[in-house]
């Protein structure tokens, strides 16, 4: 029995179906992981000097709340340029620890116990639980595979009650690989003005788009400015996920909040880690060319193969880096199916249902790794599907 009584909040709450997979897998040999969300590039050299210039001209101080002003006001160039969006450096734009930590604030900032949040699902792991560790009800907008893996407006309109207070929205997606077209914003964006939500738009995948695919930032369509939290990260676009950067675009009236629980929460973002992520933003941008065009080579590869393996069908995924197969023909569950593979072709993939419930009869697979080992775990998982028996549970 343990002595000590945790929160109650915290009750709802389980581990990610991911992590289980993957301590197993820590422990077995010659495993090819397809697991992870985070790049396998190093960030570019500029970017590593910047860290350690700062270093050495001492710059190991707390930095103010907000973040170092060179940074906020490389976000400020970054907002407009890209997307034609001015915001006030001072009073609208907020360093965080990784888009984590800027969706957990925004939740923690603007959410009342019992208020509703909108979350996709399947969906990023973190949103369910962070809506629960502040006392807010998660209500899921069913993002199925028959409508791309978008949410459709009107199924989300017919989830929308009086206590509805905010929505979350994740283009380029993860786990679908999903990246919502100038329509399918519009509708999500109309739905927020008509219904007066608040939104959370997780654009860390804002980069990484194929096939001339065109990322539109939630914040600028009509009436959303007002209402738009727009999340970012160094983690994806340059391979930063150690250095813990990421920030957010709003209103004042919505940061506002967000800059008081930051500060009393992490006081501020590592300084050397903002030095280096103003480095990122202003160096050469050839490392994220490069990197997504290699990104782009493996998802042809994984896509062309899991779409020849009997009993998989894949959509073509048009963003972020990340295949999400259907497995429903197998029958059985995805986690059964996950561990099948784990055990017998020592590959690593993620159950959809790690992701939510409408993320079952699926498997993400992540492309964030070599090319080969992609070719390699396929001819594995290949080779031993036909063993597969959906009541089969292989430990
Ligand atoms: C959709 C999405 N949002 C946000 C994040 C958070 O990333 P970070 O905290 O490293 O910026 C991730 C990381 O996997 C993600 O997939």
């Amino acid at each position: 029995m343990n002595r000590f009584k945790i929160a109650t909040r915290l009750s709802k709450i389980k581990p990610s179906g991911i992590r289980r997979l993957f301590s197993f897998a820590h422990n077995m040999p010659d495993v090819i992981g397809l697991g992870l969300g985070e790049p396998d590039f190093v960030p570019p050299p500029h970017v590593l000097e910047a860290a350690k210039r700062a270093l050495d001209d001492g710059k190991t101080h707390y930095t103010s709340t907000a973040g170092i002003s060179e940074l906020r006001e490389a976000l400020a160039k970054k907002a407009k340029r890209e997307y034609g969006l001015t915001y006030d450096t001072e009073t609208e734009i907020l360093i965080t620890v990784g888009g984590t930590q800027a969706i957990f604030l925004a939740l923690m900032a603007l959410t009342n116990p019992s208020d509703e949040v909108l979350i996709p699902n399947p969906g990023f792991v973190i949103y369910q639980p962070d809506v629960l560790m502040v006392d807010g009800i998660p209500v899921s907008m069913p993002a199925l595979e028959e409508n791309e893996f978008k949410p459709d407006a009107d199924v989300v309109m017919s989830h929308v009650t009086d206590r509805s207070r905010i929505m979350i929205v994740n283009s380029p997606n993860n786990p679908t690989g999903a990246v919502f077209s100038h329509d399918d914003l519009a509708s999500l964006a109309k739905l927020a003005v008509e219904r007066d939500l608040i939104v959370i738009s997780d654009e860390v995948y804002e980069r990484i788009t194929y096939d001339g695919t065109k990322h539109y930032c939630l914040s600028s369509f009509p009436e959303m400015r007002e209402r738009t939290l727009v999340v970012g990260s160094f983690s994806k676009t340059y391979a930063m996920t150690g250095f813990r950067v990421g920030y957010v675009f709003g209103p004042e009236e919505l940061i506002t909040p967000m800059m008081l629980t930051h500060q009393f929460s992490v006081a501020c973002v590592s300084g050397p880690a903002q030095y280096a992520a103003v480095a990122a933003l202003e160096g050469p941008q050839s490392f994220v060319k490069d990197m997504i065009a290699e990104f782009d080579r493996r998802r042809k590869l994984l896509h062309g193969r899991l779409d020849e393996i009997e009993g998989f069908s894949c959509k073509l995924p048009k963003g972020a880096f990340y295949a999400f197969a259907n497995v429903k023909e197998l029958g059985g569950s995805s986690k059964n199916l996950a561990e099948f593979l784990l055990n017998r072709a020592k590959v690593v993939t993620v159950p959809g249902s790690a992701f939510g419930t409408y993320g079952e009869g699926y498997l993400r697979f992540s492309y964030a790794t070599a090319y080969d080992k992609i070719g390699e775990a396929l001819d594995r998982i290949e080779q031993v599907l036909k063993d597969f028996k959906p009541k089969t549970r292989a430990v």
